[in-house]
């Protein structure tokens, strides 16, 4: 398929990088393409970024039949850009489209589209430490139809986004709240899919987490309200003795590519990781016999997150002296390092954005 490009006849400012802050803005371009059962995917096309319009009647609208991934393209010192396990988002998309009942997309062609969009755009890529270009990928249902079925037709569509730190927090470590009441996903549900509902259903909680003077939510397990599950926007991880522990995927667990990196970089450093099921209760008792020495999240907009508090009914901890930790920090760094082309890719996570012609 060949890819239309149309080009903006005015161009936006570019912000400042001190005052990104994580997506408020957007870059002058997006890619589009559409679905319908005859065509398939068709009309592949670079155009000004801009609304979509649509019907009232749109299924996406009133049934939140969508799914969207998350990746980020960093400028290295010597000015290139450089992707990160962008086939891994491409394969979880389409996962996360299976279980949405969603048509699967060609991952080679929409890396191709990605690149051609990125070489448009290559100037929005900010060069500050810790910033970058995030990439949104989606897909929406757009049948004009408000009986209750998978839609005929989607939308599929790339916006980006000149980021700086997820968190106010920025590397500081965050306090996160744990609750027995709400839950993000149940077993059998679409808690693995990276679709819309899920975060809608994190919203409530999340807002009376923060009214308590907390970040996120650490969402437990949705049947038995025992095991810990993920955090808001991030996966988990507690070192707990020499052990690094992180939930098992479970199929409502966010299946993390930056949680990936992470057990693959920490194995490659000879840590004991293990991914199993991790109550709360036994974070608390390591943290009551002093072997909770660090908690930190992973997510491709939070990038590592150190955890400074916990608090579950009613009862707050503190881990470690609340700071960063040594292994949150190096993590950090060293992820960043081959992000931002600083250090080899001994896993080979780096795609280079070549020159175009
Ligand atoms: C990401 O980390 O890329 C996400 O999609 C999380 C989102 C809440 C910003």
């Amino acid at each position: 398929m060949k890819i239309t490009i149309k080009k903006a006849e005015t161009l936006k400012n570019h912000p400042e990088d001190s005052g990104l802050g994580f997506g408020t803005f957007f870059t002058d371009h997006m890619f589009n393409m559409d679905y319908d059962p005859e065509k398939g995917w068709h009309n592949p096309r670079i155009e000004p970024y801009g609304p979509i319009e649509m019907d009232p009647s749109t299924m996406v609208l009133h049934y939140g039949q969508a799914i969207f991934e998350g990746l980020k393209a960093y400028k290295t010192e010597s000015g290139k850009i450089n992707l990160f396990r962008p086939q891994d988002n491409l394969k979880r998309l389409n996962n996360s489209g299976h279980m949405l009942c969603m048509p699967a997309l060609d991952e080679e062609f929409v890396l191709e589209a990605l690149l051609t969009l990125l070489d448009i755009e290559k100037d929005w890529v900010p060069g500050t430490a810790g910033t970058s270009l995030y990439i949104r990928p989606t897909i929406i249902a757009t049948d004009p139809y408000i009986g209750l079925r998978s839609s005929n037709t989607y939308r599929f569509f790339i916006i980006l986004s000149p980021v700086g730190a997820y968190y106010p927090e920025g590397f500081d470590p965050v306090k996160i709240w744990v609750t027995t009441e709400y839950v993000r996903a149940v077993r059998g549900g679409v808690g693995e899919a990276k679709t819309a509902g899920n975060y809608a259903a994190s919203l409530f909680a999340t807002e009376l987490a923060q009214k308590d003077g907390y970040t996120q939510v650490m969402w437990l397990d949705g049947v038995e309200l025992k095991y810990v599950e993920e955090v808001g926007s991030m996966n988990i991880f507690f070192l707990i003795g020499d052990e690094l522990i992180t939930p098992e995927l479970n199929r409502s667990i966010l299946s993390g590519i930056t949680r990936d990196s992470v057990i693959k970089l920490t194995k490659s450093w000879d840590i004991n990781v293990v991914e199993r099921k991790i109550s709360i209760d036994e974070i608390y008792d390591a943290h009551g016999n002093g072997k909770l020495k660090e908690v930190f999240g992973s997510g491709t907009a939070a990038v590592i997150s150190p955890v400074g508090n916990i608090k579950f009914k009613g009862k707050e901890i503190t881990i470690g002296d609340g700071g960063v930790g040594p292994l949150a920090a190096k993590l950090f760094s060293d992820l960043m390092d081959i992000q931002y082309g600083k250090a080899d890719d001994p896993f080979n996570w780096i795609i280079p954005l070549s020159p175009m012609k």
